[in-house]
């Protein structure tokens, strides 16, 4: 593996091999050293021109704990708010002599331009593009999901015929994109539940079932209920009509989270607005992975740098 993208292009096996060795970096995780000498000597880039509270700080553990040096850029207080181009950035970069990017970016595809525009020789990790895609989040989604399905047993596994109901925002959410490629894939049934207005335009091309009646949804009691954020800072326009009638409708409120059996998981990738998606006791629950999830994605992220820089630059 070259550079992270998408978990569209990931393969069963390449995203099973990439779970397994998630496995092996949280067995590290559990030890009192938690660090591998794995990318002494390797420089490792977190470029973020968007706001972020996990991806960054888990991206940075995650190298950190792999030996690399971490070199933190975020766009606020850089020569980016004096208008430097991403070309300009990423040549500084380059010059610097970084082994591995890793990219936040407000527009969809800016990772793919820096790994295939030739302006650096460095593997590329996408930790969220616009409202395309966010890799890693899923994988440490789909990890979270199979170990609390498989606990110990979990190696080697898929999340064949988990079902899985996706409910909110699904037209802003990258995270969203990045689950129904990566779930399909790894041969889960998946349903998104939103108001038709903050669904795509055109879903049929998505290996996802839509629904519009979240009850209807929770009814069958999913394997997984994964709640999106509201994306209020992407909504340019009235989505749906106020907060209160969004969470009634749409919402994990206290009610239908107690009609939940105790084995549906509830997720989210964080950052909730409490009240709105999710109520508190949701939130809050055992059956909440909310913060496993974030523990999990430290394993998760290493297991990427790890596949992307050890050994030379340039091998398979
Ligand atoms: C997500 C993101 O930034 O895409 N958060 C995250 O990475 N944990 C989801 C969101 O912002 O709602």
């Amino acid at each position: 593996m070259r550079h992270l993208l998408a978990t569209r292009d990931l393969s069963r096996d390449e995203a099973i091999e990439l779970l397994d060795i998630a496995e092996d970096m949280a067995a590290v995780q559990e030890r009192e050293v938690k660090k591998l000498p794995t990318l002494r000597g390797k420089t490792v880039v977190n470029l973020f021109f968007e706001d972020s509270t996990r991806t960054r700080i888990s991206f940075e553990a995650a190298a950190k704990r792999l030996s690399a040096d971490v070199i933190n850029f975020s766009a606020k207080g850089s020569s980016v708010s004096k208008g430097e181009s991403l070309k300009d950035t990423a040549q500084t970069l380059q010059a610097m002599g970084a082994d591995g990017v890793v990219v936040r970016h407000p527009s969809s595809g800016a990772p793919l331009v820096l790994a295939t525009s030739g302006w650096i020789d460095a593997g590329v990790v996408n930790a969220g593009d616009g409202t395309h895609e966010h890799p890693t989040q899923a994988l440490l989604d789909a990890f979270t999901m199979r170990r609390r399905l498989h606990g110990a047993a979990s190696r080697g596994r898929d999340l064949d015929g988990v079902r899985i109901v996706i409910v909110g925002d699904i037209l802003h959410s990258r995270v969203a994109r990045s689950n129904v490629w990566l779930l399909d894939t790894l041969g889960a049934d998946v349903t998104l539940v939103a108001p038709p207005t903050l669904l795509p335009v055109d879903p049929s091309g998505w290996p996802a079932r839509i629904g519009y009646d979240l009850d209807a949804a929770l009814a069958p009691a999913p394997d997984v209920v994964m709640m999106l954020r509201v994306q209020a800072e992407r909504m340019h326009a009235a989505f749906f009509p106020n907060s209160r009638e969004y969470s009634r409708t749409w919402g994990l409120d206290d009610a239908r989270f107690d009609r939940l059996p105790p084995t549906t998981m509830v997720m989210h990738p964080g950052p909730m607005n409490r009240g709105l998606e999710i109520a508190a006791r949701a939130a809050d629950s055992p059956q909440s992975t909310v913060r496993e999830q974030v523990a999990n994605g430290v394993s998760v992220r290493m297991a990427a740098l790890y596949l992307l820089l050890s050994g030379e630059r340039g091998d398979a």
